[in-house]
């Protein structure tokens, strides 16, 4: 078996101890509700996940009396840049079904706001309503803040800044790119600003993590090691400084790695503590980005199970295609291994061993992106809790933070 609710709940931020939070009897994770429903349906030898958050109105006990719902329609996307761009057309998606459009998007660059305009349009706004500006303060006074979602989707170095300057000006519903910031110091900052913000942390909403779950609770298996490889070749983007901000390229740490840890304390049921860790520099004909071509974080959990991540940014030096895994190894030889999405067809999978034969395979359409905004969305309007607050977004920095420390001291 898992480990029990009892000895998850340390965390605080497992479902157990989120619905204690709530004082809900019912799962408050909208994600993990639909993808279960999913697993259940499965034929034999494959399934489709599910990739929308229709069930995500009908988890959480039940609809709140109408009074307490809030009014949540209308999105500004700080940022016009390559993740901003997967928010638009994620946005898209939802827009019917949540009846929301984009009132603004903000970046100092033409060239990203000409671009957004376009994704706009093919994601089915009306993109001529919404105003596409160079900076935030060209919005002040002009939103109805009240039904207003600031969606913070800049480089991590600016989230603090800029989430603070929405909430400055009224913001209550914040959203977040991971990681929360770009150090622990300034993740701690987030708590002391007025609004609910929540950490965009879509692996969370993933319909691989919760077959996962599900697949380890169905077999009754208890885990003993969990290994995470995310992987994609960066050069191409990190060398045109993506991600990048003044003064500031992103550590490995916090590209996959955010992801990685938040998968494995999902998983694994509880917040790991840091036993080891190593990082290496990406080195490009025109220079060298310290810290940001590979690394690894091993993880120490309740229990004593260790989970242990790499990541490589580097492509050439182990796969070429971006290459999402997690696999979960079990003391009575069930191993589970699941395969996030990582083409534009978002095609995932997860299959069950049992002394290395397989003995289930489930194919799933994971669109965690789409559900993690969505289900954001559907925490404010309800005003619930997310899995993916401030304090989730520390926890996964508290991590990274001690991987710099050992992986600066291993050098
Ligand atoms: N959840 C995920 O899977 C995932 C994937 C990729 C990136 N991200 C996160 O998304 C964030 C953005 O990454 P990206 O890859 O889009 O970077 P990017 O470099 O492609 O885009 C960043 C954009 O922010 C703009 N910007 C800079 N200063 C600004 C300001 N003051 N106001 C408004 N916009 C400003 C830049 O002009 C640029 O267009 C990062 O925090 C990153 O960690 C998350």
């Amino acid at each position: 078996m898992l480990a029990s609710a009892d000895e998850r709940h340390a965390c605080g931020h497992c479902e157990p101890c989120l619905r204690r939070r709530s004082g809900q009897g019912e799962a408050i994770l909208p994600d993990m509700a639909t993808a279960s429903r999913a697993v259940r349906s499965v034929p034999p030898g494959g399934c489709q996940g599910r990739t929308n958050i229709e069930s995500n109105t009908t988890a959480g006990g039940g609809p709140p009396g109408e009074g307490e719902m809030e009014t949540v329609q209308e999105i500004v996307v700080l940022g016009g840049g390559r993740q901003a761009v997967r928010h638009l057309a994620c946005y898209g998606k939802l827009r019917e079904e949540l009846g929301i459009g984009i009132a603004a998007v903000v970046d100092p660059a033409e060239d990203r706001r000409a671009n957004c305009r376009a994704v706009l349009a093919a994601a089915g706004f009306d993109a001529d309503s919404s105003r596409l500006v160079a900076d935030l303060e060209h919005l002040d006074g002009t939103l109805d803040l009240d039904s207003t979602v600031v969606d913070v989707v800049v480089p991590t170095r600016l989230h603090y800044s800029l989430a603070a300057a929405a909430s400055q000006m009224g913001a209550r519903h914040l959203i977040v790119e991971k990681p929360l910031a770009h150090s622990l110091e300034e993740a701690f900052r987030f708590l002391d600003l007025s609004g609910t913000v929540h950490v965009l942390e879509n692996y969370l909403f993933s319909a691989v993590t919760a077959t996962m779950l599900e697949c380890l609770e169905s077999l009754g298996s208890r885990p003993f090691f969990m290994r995470t490889e995310f992987s994609k070749d960066r050069r191409p983007d990190s060398s045109k400084g993506r991600g990048t901000s003044p003064g500031y390229v992103p550590h490995v740490f916090t590209v996959e790695m955010p992801h990685q840890v938040a998968v494995a304390n999902r998983m694994l049921g509880s917040v790991g503590h840091v036993v080891d860790a190593w990082d290496e520099d990406m080195v490009l004909p025109d220079g060298t980005l310290a810290g940001h071509g590979e690394g690894a974080i091993v993880l120490m959990h309740e229990g004593g199970v260790t989970s242990c991540h790499f990541s490589s940014l580097n492509g050439f030096r182990h796969r070429g295609a971006t290459h999402r895994t997690a696999t979960v190894y079990c003391t009575d030889g069930a191993r589970v291994r699941g395969r996030f999405a990582s083409t534009p067809d978002l095609r995932a999978g997860v299959e069950v061993f049992r002394n290395d034969r397989r003995i289930a395979s489930h194919d799933l359409t994971d669109d965690s992106l789409t559900r993690a905004l969505g289900g954001s969305l559907e925490a404010f309007r309800r005003r619930q809790p997310g899995p993916n607050d401030v304090h989730f977004g520390i926890e996964v920095l508290r991590i990274i933070d001690r991987g710099f420390q050992l992986a600066a001291e291993a050098r």
